[in-house]
């Protein structure tokens, strides 16, 4: 008769020495479709939830203040109802300039490196030509990526972690853990788009 104690306990420390990579969680919550309708394509005018917490109500000049919801008003917006910034550029709505003289012409590099080291999700697209539109070779290389396709050991952690990609994004551009089929954009053998 098999000891159902050993048995329970043996099954207890299988299960938690699972190796469970937290990455891997938002894969099936990144599938689910969004809850309320569609979402409108460009911002309106109207304020968003907390987005002018930042302004002192209370400040006398805080009516010539320009406000965040009409500075965003008409910008172009992500599936996640957030400001796309490439539509907007592409798109005209905004024109940075390229330096503080706004003198030389951005230089433009037309190149996709495709990622591969994904598992389960499909590929990695990095577009060089929307990257250098904003920021200049030496932005990024050498000290983010050493400039040669498959030589950086990049991992979501270390992005989640402020390194490689994560560097900007989570920060300074868009949201990594909302938007995976915006990096794995790249469908190869089982994996499926989701999007
Ligand atoms: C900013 C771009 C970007 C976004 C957004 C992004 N990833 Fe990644 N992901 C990468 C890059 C780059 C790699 C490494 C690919 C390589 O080195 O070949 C990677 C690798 C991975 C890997 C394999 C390596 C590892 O860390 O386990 C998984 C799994 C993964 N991503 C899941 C996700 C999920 C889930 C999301 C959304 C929550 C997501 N990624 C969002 C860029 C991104
Ligand atoms: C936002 C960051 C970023 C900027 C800006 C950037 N690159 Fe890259 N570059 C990358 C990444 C990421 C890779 C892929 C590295 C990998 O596969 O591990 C790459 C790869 C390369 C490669 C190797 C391609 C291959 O097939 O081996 C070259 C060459 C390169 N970049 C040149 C440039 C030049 C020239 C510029 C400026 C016009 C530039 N990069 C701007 C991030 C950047
Ligand atoms: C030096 C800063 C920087 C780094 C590093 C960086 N990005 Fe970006 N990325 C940006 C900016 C700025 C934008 C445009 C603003 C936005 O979309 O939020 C952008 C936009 C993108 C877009 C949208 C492109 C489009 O045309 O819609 C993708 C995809 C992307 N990045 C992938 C990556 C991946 C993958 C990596 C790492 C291999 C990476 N980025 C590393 C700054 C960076």
């Amino acid at each position: 008769m098999p000891n159902l104690r050993l048995i329970l306990a043996l099954l207890a420390v299988l299960w938690l020495a699972l190796p469970v990579d937290p990455v891997l969680l938002p894969v099936a919550a990144a599938g689910q479709p969004p809850k309320t309708g569609p979402l409108p394509a460009t911002r309106s005018a109207e304020e968003q939830l907390d987005q002018n917490k930042f302004y002192d109500a209370a400040n006398p000049d805080y009516q010539k203040l320009q406000k965040a919801n009409q500075a965003l008003a008409g910008f172009p917006l992500d599936k996640q109802g957030n400001v796309d910034w490439m539509k907007a550029l592409r798109s005209g709505t905004i024109t940075p300039r390229t330096d503080l003289a706004n003198g030389k012409p951005m230089q433009v590099l037309d190149l996709d490196v495709i990622l591969k080291n994904t598992r389960d999700m499909p590929y990695v697209k990095f577009p060089h030509n929307s990257h250098t539109q904003w920021l200049a070779c030496s932005n990024c290389h050498d000290k983010i990526f050493v400039p040669k396709a498959g030589a950086n050991q990049i991992t979501m952690n270390k992005i989640f972690q402020g390194q490689f990609c994560g560097v900007c994004h989570d920060r300074v551009s868009f949201i990594t853990f909302f938007s995976c089929e915006r990096c794995h954009s790249v469908p190869h053998g089982e994996t499926k788009s989701w999007w």
